[in-house]
Order: structure tokens, then sequence, then C-alpha cells
């Protein structure tokens, strides 16, 4: 272990050290769905108390089949826009880049705020076409860094909830004017999800706070003209599911069959 970073974050920035650490426990499992082992390596690097971030060890199981449907997506635009840019926002100490680990013709750029992105730096090597930005994603003038000469692919996972909804919605607008095409591929929670958050152990340890709830795909194309939601999944029912034990296929299959379950947190794709 080269180092030990100590870390001091609060508010949304606190919340992907669950995810990190799911992504983690998935990697040291006997039967990894991501094994994302940049993940284990960052947090045997970080001093912090994992076990206190709300995540419970049966969560990496979600924690990782999402960050692999998200991986997956990315790779499909890849495959078809060679040449392209990836905004990754709400980056936390996601590998993804890593996993993904696109050709020559693709500009990445993670987002998230400084603390964030100041650790992220001391834990990840650098690699070629590969750049990060510390700011509130929120904000108008990092957007105007990102050259806007090839199609983009904006990749947010567990971020749109920490959103308000006018500067979530001013954000996809910034985007969708800058690029000649693309997509956006994320998730959101519903109204209710964002209603219900005082249930989400994770959100509450670390003192957030959700804003921005999505019911339905029409509400996100009414954002800008030529925005069209090509896909709305939910998250119960992406890829990875079949393959783990009864006990979880039977919840989860409960799960789909409840319609406030199933709209609690969806998957979107959307193209302009
Ligand atoms: C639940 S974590 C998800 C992190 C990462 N995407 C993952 O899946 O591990 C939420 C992330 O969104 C970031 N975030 C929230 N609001 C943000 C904003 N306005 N600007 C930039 N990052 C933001 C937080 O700092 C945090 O890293």
């Amino acid at each position: 272990m080269a180092f030990m970073a100590k870390v001091h974050l609060t508010g949304a920035q606190a919340t992907m050290l669950a995810t990190l650490y799911g992504r983690a426990l998935d990697a040291e499992s006997s039967h990894p769905l991501l094994n994302d082992t940049m993940a284990l390596d960052a947090v045997r690097k970080i001093d912090a108390d994992f076990g206190a971030t709300g995540l419970h060890r049966s969560d990496r199981i979600t924690v990782a089949l999402r960050a692999g449907h998200l991986d997956a997506w990315t790779r499909e635009f890849l495959a078809t826009h060679p040449e392209a840019t990836v905004l990754h926002l709400g980056c936390g100490l996601d590998s993804r880049v890593y996993r993904v680990d696109p050709g020559p013709g693709v500009r990445w750029f993670d987002v998230d705020y400084p603390d964030v992105i100041e650790l992220r730096r001391r834990l990840y090597p650098p690699r070629d076409g590969y750049e990060t930005i510390a700011s509130s994603v929120t904000d108008p003038a990092w957007l105007t860094r990102v050259p806007a000469d090839r199609p983009v692919l904006v990749v947010a996972e567990g971020l749109t909830m920490y959103l308000r909804e006018d500067e979530g919605r001013a954000l996809v607008r910034r985007i969708v004017d800058r690029f000649p095409a693309g997509q956006f591929v994320f998730d959101a929670f519903s109204r209710r999800g964002i209603r219900m958050q005082r249930i989400n152990k994770v959100v509450q340890v670390a003192g957030a706070t959700l804003h921005w709830g999505v019911d339905d795909g029409a509400e996100l194309e009414a954002i800008a003209p030529g925005l069209r939601c090509v896909t709305a999944l939910s998250a119960f029912s992406i890829e990875g599911y079949e393959k783990l034990g009864l006990g979880y296929r039977a919840l989860v299959g409960v799960a789909r069959l409840l319609p406030v379950m199933r709209r609690m947190s969806v998957f979107y794709r959307l193209e302009f």
C-alpha cells in the first residue's frame, strides 16, 4: 500500500465513497459481477470508515450491476462513434474510463467537485485522451473548455438526484446547444423516490439532500428541442439479476411487479 489518503468529505461528495465501496466489495467477492479491481485498490488506499457509509454489504450487487449497465451503454455509443467526446459527470472515484478503455479517437472528461477530483488525481493514473475537470457540473464555465467538434456521450451515474431541477435542466440545455449530436445516459429517481430520501441510508449518513425527481421520458424530452427519449428502463429490469441466487431474483421480481418500485429508479437514454 503506497499511501493512505485522508478524506473529509460531506454532503453529495461523500456519497461516492459508498458506491466506490460497493464496487470494491464486488471485486473482492468470490463471483464478481463488475470486477472493478481499481475500486478495491482505491478503498485500500483511502483512510475512511467505509463500513459507516450507509451501504449494506449486499448492496454491492446493485451497485455493480448498475455500473455495468452504464458501461455497456457507453461502449455501445463508442462502437458507433469512435471519434467522440465523453463527459462523465459526477464521476466520483468511478474508474469507468479504465474499464471501458476507449480508443484513440475518444476524448474523455471526468467532472466532479474540486475535493473529489483532487482525491481522484492522487489515486488514479493519467492516460492519453483523458482529463479531469474540478467543478460543479452546474457551473456553466467548465463546458467552454471542452471542444465541441465531435458527438458527445454524457454519462452520469447517481448524479441527477443531487441537482436542483432548474440547474439540471439548464445543464442538459447547455450541452444540447453546444454539441452537434449526442446521447445522455443516466439514472434518475422518481419524485416519489426523492420524497422517500429519509430511508436512503447512504444519503442520510452523508448529510446530502436529493432534489430532482423525474417521472417519465416526456418531461426530459421537453427540456430542449430535438431531445428524444429512446430508452427508459427500470433499474430492476437491467441485465444481470437473472444470474443471481433465487432469493435475490425473487425480491427483484416483486419490485418489477410493483409500479411504485419499478418507477423509483430508471435508466434513461436520450438522443439529440
Ligand atoms: C452517488 S455519488 C456517484 C459517484 C459515481 N458516479 C459513482 O457511481 O460512483 C454522487 C456524485 O455526484 C457528485 N456531484 C453531486 N452534485 C454535483 C455537482 N453539482 N457537480 C459535480 N459533481 C456533483 C458528487 O460529488 C459525487 O461524486
